[in-house]
């Protein structure tokens, strides 16, 4: 059957979520967030360590519903999340780890594809422990592209990897959303990566954060070239000094 994904545009709209420690301390991750993801697009949050985008990222998920507001999701929709931390299952293979979660359609074949991709071939017989940090996260990539979801969240997918592998997963990345309708929230601190990746960038505020700023880039991907990317980077960089990381 196919599914029918993330068909129209959705709002998540976080008023406030705020977290209680075990001693009754109090602390407001996120408030008054409001954001409309447009369906199939790519969205790319930047703000500040410790601003609240994982928190954000988890309530997208499903996974923490102690907060005030809504995530206008149909209710059927299929979510693969990549964690900060890999997050891999130590007692299962990595083929297994990513065949628990596989989507019905997955075929070994389509396994051996991913994992070639990603540059994992090699360790699908192995165990999370004998993986250095930079091939667990390749794992965790490949298992949340695996799942084939409708909606893909990614918290910082390419941190801790070289260069030319991280601009390799890039490109994977933008293939795996292409290939079939997925819509997808990636969270990164790298201003370069997001302008290459994003439909729409966000700009969040530090902790309670909140939507400081959307910008649409439209140059279309195939054109933005390092010369390109510069040039948004220092555009972007020049209108907001105090919110966008030169890194
Ligand atoms: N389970 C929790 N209980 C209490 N406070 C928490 C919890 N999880 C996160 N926080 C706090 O909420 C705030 C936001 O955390 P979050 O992990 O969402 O930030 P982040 O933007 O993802 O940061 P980073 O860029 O460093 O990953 C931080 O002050 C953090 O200490
Ligand atoms: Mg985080």
């Amino acid at each position: 059957m196919q599914r029918a994904g993330v068909t129209s545009q959705f709002e998540i709209r976080i008023e406030d979520k705020t977290y209680v420690g075990a001693d009754g301390s109090k602390l407001t991750a996120i408030s008054e967030f409001v954001l409309d993801v447009a369906p199939e697009s790519m969205t790319v949050l930047m703000g500040p360590s410790g601003c609240g985008k994982t928190t954000l990222l988890r309530i997208v998920a499903g996974l923490d519903g102690r907060y005030r507001g809504d995530v206008g999701l149909p209710p059927d929709t299929r979510i693969g999340l990549m964690f900060q931390e890999p997050r891999l299952l130590p007692w299962r293979t990595v083929r297994q780890n990513i065949e628990l979660v596989a989507a019905p359609d997955f075929s070994a074949k389509d396994l051996e594809h991913l994992a070639q991709a990603v540059g994992i071939a090699d360790m699908l017989p192995r165990y999370p422990q004998e993986l250095s940090l930079g091939l667990a996260r390749r794992v965790a990539l490949a298992r949340a592209f695996a799942t084939k979801p409708d909606l893909l969240l990614l918290d910082e997918p390419f941190v801790s990897l070289d260069e030319r592998t991280a601009d390799r997963l890039r490109r994977l990345l933008l293939d795996v959303w292409q290939a079939r309708p997925t819509t997808a929230i990636l969270v990164t601190h790298n201003a370069r990566e997001a302008i290459l990746l994003a439909d729409q960038l966000v700009l969040l505020a530090p902790r309670p954060t909140r939507v400081v700023a959307v910008e649409t880039i439209a140059v279309p991907r195939a054109e933005r070239d390092p010369k390109t990317i510069d040039a948004i980077h220092a555009d972007l960089l020049a209108r907001y000094p105090g919110n966008f990381s030169s890194r």
